[in-house]
């Protein structure tokens, strides 16, 4: 797999020191505005997300509950973000939660925009985001983001969750792909 890296962009220990510092300014905004007993839903934007959430949530020392959602956007060998699809059944019992939703990446903003929507609908209490990565490019729908890991540029990532044709998933840090590997 070596081979097939150009670059790492964000190497583990800046994406750990990163998490611990998004977990506590999280968990702290959480304390003040609930106290230590504010429960919170979290809802991981599947697949990209699962390595980021699994870091976060043991920053969270709060009560808290897990309800994914699965939505493709960048379906097989893609390196351009389609229109977001939700896919299963969604979390339920979102009614008057606090929620917060967690994505790897916001590109095109029409993910966690649809995703944002859905729980909304769903009569949330109030309705938090989280993104590890912000690409710097222009966005087909704004989204207000609450909490952003590291702003990057518009560049193809993989590694720490994300992937190409959904491998790359387990590299430890996020790193871009030699044109040859993206065939
Ligand atoms: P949108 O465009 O809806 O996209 O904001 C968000 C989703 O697209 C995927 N995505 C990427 N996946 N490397 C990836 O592996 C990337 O550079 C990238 N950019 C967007 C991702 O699944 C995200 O949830």
């Amino acid at each position: 797999m070596r081979k097939d890296v150009h670059r790492v962009l964000l190497d583990r220990e800046a994406i750990a020191s990163r998490v611990t510092a998004l977990g506590r300014a999280i968990a702290d905004d959480l304390e003040s505005t609930g106290g230590p007993s504010r429960e919170i839903v979290l809802v991981p934007i599947l697949t990209g997300s699962i390595v980021f959430v699994a870091d976060l949530i043991r920053h969270l020392p709060q009560r808290l509950r897990i309800g994914v959602m699965s939505v493709s956007s960048y379906p097989g060998r893609s390196l351009e973000s389609k229109s977001a699809l939700i896919h299963g059944s969604l979390p339920d019992d979102l009614a008057g939660r606090h929620v917060l939703i967690v994505d790897d990446i916001l590109d095109t903003g029409q993910t966690l925009a649809l995703v944002r929507r859905i729980v909304l609908e769903h009569h949330a209490a109030q309705v938090r985001t989280c993104v590890l990565l912000r690409k710097s490019r222009p966005r087909v729908e704004e989204v207000d983001v609450d909490y952003v890991g590291f702003d990057i540029p518009d560049v193809f990532v993989v590694g720490y969750g994300l992937d190409y044709n959904d491998y790359y998933r387990n590299l430890p840090d996020l790193v871009t792909l030699r044109p040859e590997a993206m065939r």
